[in-house]
């Protein structure tokens, strides 16, 4: 067996998501423009050379002793099997002449071992499949396992880049297809392998003028085997690409089900998964081309080599030159020598698509997170006072996108301990790529992140994630109860701790109400809770983790209304004694702030206290009063 050397060629137009289903302008950014070079167009991430077979070792490597049993199993298996041709031509030749001249020993000899050889065969494939079964199963497994395992762990910059349907797509279609081949395509392709080896050598010794027309056949099976598995190849590649395309289109357009409907997009989507489906079946039908050319290829040949040796061993039987006996079992071995050339043609594809599957996991495991664990890790100091909040600064904080360009010029800042400041400026001028930095979803391009004087790239992970939480404003819910999404960020946390979080975020009301009150299940019926209501379960969640370091990044839209403000309220009590970072979009928002900051093109413009920059006449002062507007006659109306 060859390593698999090609990589399979990628055709992912298609495959530029941006998860919400819509492929509107806004597209742009996930979606490099062609011929950039950027890796993530193609679902193929570069794989490092031999990243194929280390996985494929590493995988098997624990399950040795199984593998070798399956291979002494198989072996053993093919003997038995292959002896039975070889017992006719000894019962024709020896045993039915002994028969009629009344010795009966050699023919019952022959129908006993033919019997044994048959029960052994069973037997013996009996075993095969239980140890390759499972070896089968844990590979499997342990490749799930990895996939999930390695994507989770992978850095924000990653999953930006790389959707998640393609994600599935890995751990679905690609997995199967690997399954596949080690389910059925490893068995028939060592079995047909050993066969051919088998049978050669038995013909050979049988006679060697049939065994050489024999071996001479495989010449032009061989061609024909490499052409098709050239083209086809060519097509599994593509084809693999073409369910990966319909797949990503599904789960983006599924995931981003609202904006679909709000904005009609039903039609415009059927129409684009029309295309892609009947892409992936016009792939399918050139495959299934390919695959017929081949059976009648192969069946050609086949069929010739057996009429050729049947006429001249025929021929040979009437001139006395070769025994009957051996004709049959001649005739009988190449029957089953050609007989698995059809379905050789299918494992081999299933071979194909298997290891350009292969290819694309091992890219996918071969990536390392772009913001890794430190080599050295540093632990914070032990806390000034009583309260939990810790320094922050930035140190000439330089940052930029990998897609595009400098977000952050040259950023420094310090907040001391325990500080709210609200950070305003209009879209896309780096507010919340600010936060990401400081959450360390990504790492500065040049300057350093420090908490209390640690630089964020020195803290060990665990003590990160504990020091700084960022709550959004999606505040997303796991599946699970309302007590556990509380409990997130301290898991042991007891049922005590969680109700006086969600007490004093003014939150036990609502779900004591719910239909199982703490335990009522957020993705059941009854479980449904409203936005505002998400959001403080957020905010209990984030109290009850109790970060030195708070990150609010609120929506663009947001608008004051009496509604809110109980999360308001709420806000005020998660802020208190913490270094707090909040992205305000809202009034009501940034009068809780001791500081704000003004941002404009990845730089603060103005900093100052509420009260100070509202007295002055910069853009502080005019955003404020349209804010102000904005709610008067947002409550006139
Ligand atoms: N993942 C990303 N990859 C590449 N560029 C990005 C990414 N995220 C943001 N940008 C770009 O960085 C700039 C700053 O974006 P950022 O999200 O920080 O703005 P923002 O101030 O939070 O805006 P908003 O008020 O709209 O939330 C924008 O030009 C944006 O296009
Ligand atoms: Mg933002």
């Amino acid at each position: 067996m060859t390593a698999p050397t090609t990589t399979a060629p990628t055709d992912d137009d298609h495959e530029n998501g941006n998860g919400n289903g819509l492929g509107g302008p806004d597209s742009g950014r996930a979606a490099a423009p062609p011929g950039d070079g950027d890796p993530f167009d193609h679902d193929a991430l570069p794989t490092p050379p031999r990243a194929t077979a280390t996985l494929l070792r590493s995988l098997l490597s624990p399950l040795k002793a199984r593998v070798v049993l399956a291979a002494v199993l198989l072996l053993l298996q093919q003997a038995a099997v292959q002896a039975g041709p070889l017992l006719v031509a000894y019962a024709i030749d020896r045993a039915v002449p002994a028969f009629r001249d009344d010795d009966h020993g050699p023919l019952i000899a022959v129908a006993a071992a033919y019997a044994l050889c048959a029960t052994a065969a069973g037997a013996l494939q009996y075993g095969f499949v239980l140890a390759s079964a499972r070896v089968n199963q844990d590979v499997l497994l342990d490749l799930r396992g990895r996939i999930f395992r390695h994507a989770q762990a992978l850095s924000v910059d990653f999953h930006e880049r790389y959707t998640s349907g393609r994600l599935i797509s890995r751990s679905t279609t690609d997995v199967e297809s690997l399954r596949e081949l080690l389910g059925e395509g490893l068995q028939e392709l060592i079995t047909v392998v050993l066969s051919f080896v088998y049978i050669s050598v038995l013909l050979l010794w049988l006679d060697l003028g049939l065994g050489a027309v024999a071996v001479a056949s495989f010449v032009p099976l061989y061609l024909l085997i490499r052409l098709y598995r050239r083209r086809a190849g060519r097509i599994y590649g593509v084809r693999s690409t073409a369910i990966a395309a319909v797949i990503v289109k599904f789960a983006e357009t599924m995931n981003g089900i609202r904006p679909v409907r709000a904005f009609r997009r039903e039609s415009v989507n059927d129409t684009a998964f029309r295309a892609l489906n009947s892409r992936h079946e016009r792939v399918n039908g050139d495959a299934i081309l390919e695959m017929a050319r081949y059976v009648v290829g192969s069946r050609l040949v086949a069929n010739t080599a057996v009429a050729g040796i049947v006429l001249w061993g025929a021929y040979r039987v009437a001139a006395g030159s070769l025994a009957l006996g051996v004709l049959a079992a001649a005739v009988l071995y190449l029957r089953r020598l050609y007989d698995p050339i059809d379905r050789l043609g299918m494992f081999l594809n299933s071979y194909q698509s298997a290891a350009a599957s292969l290819e694309k996991v091992a890219g996918l495991l071969a990536q390392v997170p772009s913001v890794p664990e430190p080599a050295r890790p540093r632990s914070l100091p032990a806390p000034a006072s009583e309260l939990p909040g810790r320094e922050v600064v930035f140190d000439d904080v330089r940052f930029a996108y990998r897609t595009g360009g400098e977000v952050l010029p040259s950023f420094s800042l310090t907040l001391p301990a325990g500080q709210t400041v609200a950070v305003v400026g209009s879209t896309g001028a780096g507010k919340s790529t600010l936060v990401k930095l400081l959450a360390r979803f990504y790492d500065p391009t040049s300057g350093r992140v420090l908490l209390d004087g640690v630089d964020l790239r020195e803290l060990p992970v665990p003590e990160l994630r504990r020091g700084v939480v960022m709550v959004t404003q999606e505040a997303f819910l796991f599946s699970g109860t309302v007590a556990e999404n509380i409990a997130i960020g301290r898991p042991d946390a007891s049922r005590a701790d969680i109700e006086r979080a969600a007490k004093a975020i003014g939150a036990h009301d609502f779900i004591s109400a719910l239909p199982d009150g703490y335990d009522t299940d957020v993705r059941k019926r009854g479980g449904r809770i409203s936005a505002g209501q998400r959001q403080l379960v957020a905010f209990a969640r984030a109290l009850l983790a109790d970060p030195a370091v708070l990150i609010l990044d609120e929506a663009t839209s947001s608008l004051d209304v009496p509604g809110e403000r109980a999360v308001q309220r709420a806000m005020h009590t998660v802020l208190r004694g913490r270094t707090a970072v909040v992205v305000a979009h809202r009034l009501s928002t940034v009068e809780i702030a001791d500081r704000v900051l003004v941002m404009e093109h990845g730089r603060i413009v103005e900093d100052g206290s509420p009260e100070r920059l509202i007295a002055d006449t910069g853009r502080f002062a005019d955003l404020h009063r349209a804010w102000r507007d904005s709610l008067v006659r947002g409550h006139a109306g």
